[in-house]
């Protein structure tokens, strides 16, 4: 049953179809072939299923900034042959229509196709497409160094010398390793696994009493993982950030805590669903959260490929995995059922984790490797955080931290040696580019910095140069102060027509103000604010202000006595702080106190897998940290309808600001 292309139906899951007014049985679903360009890759696919999961299945990661609502047009694709069934009203303009462009995510296969995938419509995997927050030059192993803490890593190797068998001393061969290693220094009780009980005998005496074991040392007991035969190959530990979009790993050389590699790419389960939300509901359907677990298992293993490949190691070689991502991310890998991280009132299966082996989680490294999970705080506040905090070593510093993740919830936390707080913003993902018309990821073509000259024009800086396609969080940042300072807008965020009347244009609700002019990028689009945008923006950094005050006010504290302030997260490294304190979403705080950590994520986890002791402060952090139930929190919604202004209702908060006003 072939229907028209691009007419507007709703679409049961269950084998209707409703046309119009009619009703179309369809008794038993068919297959269809899609194919794809550039690329011609040819995928089957059941009739009813989305053009956008068609692609994924094809290896084409379409760009879903709204999760598929139809409403970002960042999935639009060109049908070049064949027809689809539109579910819902397209965002589409009358020409693109005409030129045979539909949304993916809306369009459903009811028969074969040829599909164009315009470049702008996919997530690149290029390099540079992606957020650079790896920083090649840290060296873990000296970081922990300089804390005064051995470099005593999660697996180890460790060479003993065992007495041969005699008439006198015909005790087992592992009671004998066994007193070779507790005068060694390590812990009782050891233990091994059957595999290595198996080989031990041959082993030993193959190599004359000459072992080189690889352990897992801990204060209640060593366990002996493996028996290695070569001498010259080294062990190495994977650290892993599992983002909501990103993945990040970087590969340490075990002995001396130096990074020998590091990678990154986008989370594979983006087709099914942008942000935590979207992610969970696909976790509800047939087969969704094993199909979810599939995704991000799969993607971490091509990150291992590459970094095998990029060190002429082998995978035999990475021994050990700790790894940090979000409550739901670190469910998601582990394929544990996310559905109450999202319902009232809001609790995760589990915040910390038991110790783990790559087999377990079904990673194709040793089956032995042990693999730690950072431990979460609650269902908003999550593995992440707490490696972050590690990383950052709030939880050491006698100095007051603000700690601020500018990812989807905004996560907060502040503290010292003495107390940890932290709370989740409900910050909602505009600064990630959803929500807002023409938001984009940090990603190639993103307009990430708004800057205005003498007269007042608005000059826009582009990752990689080259047309813009959209404008990311740190461009948003930029643009709402720029608009603010040059009159544009009014503190409420309202459009000022007067000043710019050949920009702004419509009315209301309407109101959109033109950044970017047609022509000036490679189709006919247009990069607008408009004061939805606005709206969206300000209760964005109105919720992360409102989280930092709520925290400051539990505590007793007021913001003058922040004494250092990081930032980590996605778009923290393009952000401007200047831009952010003048639209009052972090406090006026002298700038000197200001600074970013890159992915703090991903540098805890190096640590924790590095470091014993580190390992110990990761759980402590969880267990330490206060955490601040936003949604009912006392006083709370008060502090974010005082911050639904620029920058603030009471502008005494914002001494700096004021002055240039
Ligand atoms: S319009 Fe298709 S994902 Fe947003």
């Amino acid at each position: 049953m072939h229907l028209p292309h691009r007419r507007e139906y709703c679409f049961p899951a269950v084998g209707v179809l409703y046309g119009g007014h009619e009703a179309l049985k369809v008794t038993k679903f068919k297959n269809y072939l899609i194919q794809f360009f550039p690329g011609g890759v040819k995928v089957e696919v059941e009739e009813g299923s989305s053009l956008l999961e068609a692609a994924r299945r094809a290896g084409y990661l379409l760009r879903t900034e709204c999760g598929g609502r139809g409403t970002c047009r960042r999935c639009k694709v060109q049908i070049q042959a064949g027809e689809v069934f539109t579910a819902g009203i397209p965002n589409l303009s009358v020409k693109e229509r005409a030129q045979n462009y539909t949304l993916a995510c809306l369009a459903r296969i009811t028969g074969d196709l040829e599909v164009r995938i315009p470049s702008k419509s996919e997530f690149s995997f290029s390099p540079e497409a992606l957020p650079t927050e790896l920083s090649p030059g840290e060296h873990p192993g000296r970081e922990i160094t300089s804390l005064s803490l051995p470099v005593d890593p999660l697996v180890r190797v460790l060479q003993v010398q065992v007495p041969v068998a005699t008439q006198q001393d015909n005790a087992s061969d592992f009671d004998r390793l066994c007193r070779a290693l507790t005068k060694s220094g390590l812990s009782e009780p050891i233990q091994a696994d059957l595999s290595v009980l198996r080989r031990l005998p041959s082993f030993l005496r193959e190599n004359k009493g000459t072992l080189r074991l690889l352990l897992k040392p801990g204060p209640e007991g060593t366990e002996i993982l493996d028996l290695w035969q070569d001498s010259k190959i080294n062990p190495y530990g994977m650290a892993l950030d599992i983002g909501t979009t990103t993945l990040f790993a970087r590969l340490l050389e075990l002995s001396s805590g130096e990074v020998a590699a590091e990678t990154s790419d986008f989370n594979w389960q983006i087709p099914c669903g942008t942000d935590i939300i979207h992610r969970i509901v696909h976790a509800g359907k047939p087969d969704g959260l094993k199909e979810l677990r599939r995704l991000v298992v799969d993607a971490t293993e091509s990150l291992v490929d590459q970094m095998v490949k990029d060190t002429h190691t082998t995978r035999d070689q990475i021994v050990a995995v700790v790894l940090a991502g979000n409550a739901t991310m670190e469910h998601l890998f582990l394929g544990i059922e996310p559905r109450f991280i999202r319902e009232d009132p809001y609790t995760p299966a589990v915040t910390r984790f038991p110790s783990l082996t790559a087999a377990q989680i079904g990673l194709n490294l040793p089956p032995f490797a042990p693999v730690v999970i950072s431990p979460c705080v609650a269902s908003y506040v999550g593995g992440d955080i707490t490696a972050g905090l590690l990383a950052a070593g709030v939880h050491r510093d006698e100095r007051l931290t603000l700690y601020v993740d500018l990812g989807t919830n905004g996560e907060v936390a502040l503290g010292n040696r003495d107390f940890l707080t932290a709370c989740a913003c409900s910050a909602g993902p505009a600064f990630e580019g959803s929500g807002v018309r023409s938001g984009m990821r940090a990603l190639l073509g993103a307009i990430d910095q708004v800057q205005s000259d003498p007269k007042g024009q608005l000059l826009f800086r582009v990752i990689g140069g080259g047309s813009p396609q959209g404008i990311c969080g740190s461009g948003l940042i930029d643009l709402l102060a720029q608009l603010h300072a040059t009159g544009r807008i009014t503190a409420r965020g309202k459009f000022n027509r007067e000043a710019d009347p050949e920009r702004i244009r419509g009315a209301g609700r309407r109101a959109e103000l033109l950044l970017v002019n047609t022509g000036q990028m490679d189709d006919s689009s247009e990069i607008v604010i408009s004061e939805t945008d606005l709206d969206n923006l300000i209760r964005t950094k109105g919720a992360i202000f409102a989280g930092i005050m709520t925290l400051l006010k539990g505590v007793g504290l007021e913001a003058s006595a922040i004494q250092r302030v990081v930032i980590a997260g996605g778009f923290g490294r393009y952000l401007d702080v200047e831009s952010a304190i003048r639209i009052g979403m972090l406090p006026d705080l002298p700038r000197n106190r200001f600074e970013y950590i890159g992915n703090g994520s991903l540098r805890g986890a190096g640590l924790a897998l590095l470091s014993g002791r580190l390992r110990q402060e990761l759980d402590e952090i969880s267990r330490r940290i206060t955490y601040f139930e936003l949604s009912t929190w006392p006083g709370y919604m008060d502090e974010f309808m005082a911050a639904l202004f620029l920058p603030h209702t009471d502008i005494s908060l914002f001494p700096s600001v004021q002055g240039r006003q």
